[in-house]
């Protein structure tokens, strides 16, 4: 860690996104105005494969991330040397496209003469919330993506404590999953999703509680649930009822999500719950736990789609608690693939506000 002082009092990072199949390039002034944010997505290369193929996503990073750069430069209105900072995605991801990006970000800091910050992807998911409100403290996140599933305490800023996460898949590798055995392509959630918010009954599924008191989630069960019907119609040559198998996952999915949500809002007495992630464009989620807050009279912040799915914005979000702080990283950062959060927690709390 490299500790320098704050050159300028306006701050303008430049975020690099390139941990799965979006590149993404953004300028965020003090970690809440965003003056541009480019992302340009792989799905339609990665569809013919039905998944991420990590190769491919590396090479279509080095294609587009050069001339992203510059765009998001010239749509910010800034210069190169309005710059204060670039961060970058460090981990978790796949490290050839977490690579890509660093190396363009170590680059341009070091071209510039400017600190490089090494930014943790869900550190980044959290923090978009900060892009649309104000995070007060203690607060608690619900993340759910297409790799991560987890209950986040933050007792203050920066601060990142795991008290829940999956045992298996994720939600949205199982709605992926899902969607593939109902015959939809990659990335299969919106599929799932639009066809649950449109049936008119559910296939009733379990649901998975684990032992009492948990925050952990698991979520192979109920795919393999889901697989089971749908193999049980097809060899019957039963009516496939897509729409209500579709329903049926996402009501299990979202009562569960929400139940351990709310008690952990409770249990940890926080003054905000914040739902982030790609699986938070999910109209059943979203529609369920803004319901429940309300009722419950519990304030929650969900970002607009657009900082939802992966986003340079974000990133610029989270890299300003590390740069309030003087944190900086040094040319020598790799990938990680399994970057912790927790630490990735600012270094001493204290010291920002
Ligand atoms: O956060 P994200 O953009 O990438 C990761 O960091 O993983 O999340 C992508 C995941 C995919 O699994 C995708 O199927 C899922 O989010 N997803 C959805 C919906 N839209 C995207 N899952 C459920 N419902 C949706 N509407
Ligand atoms: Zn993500």
């Amino acid at each position: 860690m490299i500790e320098q002082e704050h050159p300028q009092q306006v701050c303008n990072i430049l975020a690099v996104e390139t941990s799965c199949d979006e590149t993404s390039v953004a300028i965020v002034q003090n970690g809440k105005k965003v003056l541009s944010n480019l992302v340009s997505s792989q799905i339609e290369t990665h569809k013919a494969f039905g998944g991420v193929v990590p190769e491919v996503a590396s090479r279509k990073h080095v294609e587009s991330i050069t001339l992203m750069i510059e765009e998001a430069i010239n749509e910010s209105g800034l210069s190169l040397q309005d710059i204060s900072a670039v961060a970058v995605t460090e981990g978790p991801g796949l490290v050839g496209a977490l690579l890509v990006g660093i190396m363009a970000a170590k680059s341009l800091a070091f071209a510039l003469d400017k600190p490089l910050i090494g930014t943790h992807h869900i550190a980044g998911h959290i923090y978009a919330n900060n892009l649309v409100a104000d995070i007060q403290y203690p607060s608690l996140a619900l993340v759910v993506s297409g790799g991560h599933t987890e209950l986040v305490l933050l007792e203050r800023e920066g601060q990142f404590k795991l008290i829940g996460s999956t045992r298996d898949d994720a939600v949205g590798e199982a709605y992926d999953k899902v969607a593939r055995a109902l015959g939809f392509p990659y990335p299969g959630g919106p599929y799932v999703d639009n066809l649950a918010m449109e049936a008119a009954s559910a296939v009733e599924l379990p649901r998975v509680w684990l032992e009492p008191g948990s925050y952990d989630f698991s979520l192979s069960g109920l795919k393999s649930a889901v697989l089971n019907v749908v193999n049980q119609k097809k060899m019957r040559g039963d009516e496939p009822m897509t729409a209500e198998i579709a329903r049926g996952f996402q009501e299990a999915v979202v009562e569960v999500l929400v139940e351990k949500a709310i008690r952990a809002v409770r249990a940890y007495g926080v003054r905000q719950l914040l739902l982030c992630g790609g699986v938070a464009v999910n109209k059943g989620l979203r529609k369920t736990l803004t319901e429940r807050c309300e009722r419950e009279q519990i304030e929650l912040l969900i970002p607009p789609f657009e900082y939802c799915t992966d986003n340079a914005a974000m990133i610029g979000a989270a890299a300003y608690l590390k740069w309030k702080n003087g944190e900086f990283s040094g040319l020598d950062i790799k990938g990680d693939p399994s970057l912790s959060l927790e630490k990735w927690s600012v270094a001493d709390s204290t010291t920002i506000g």
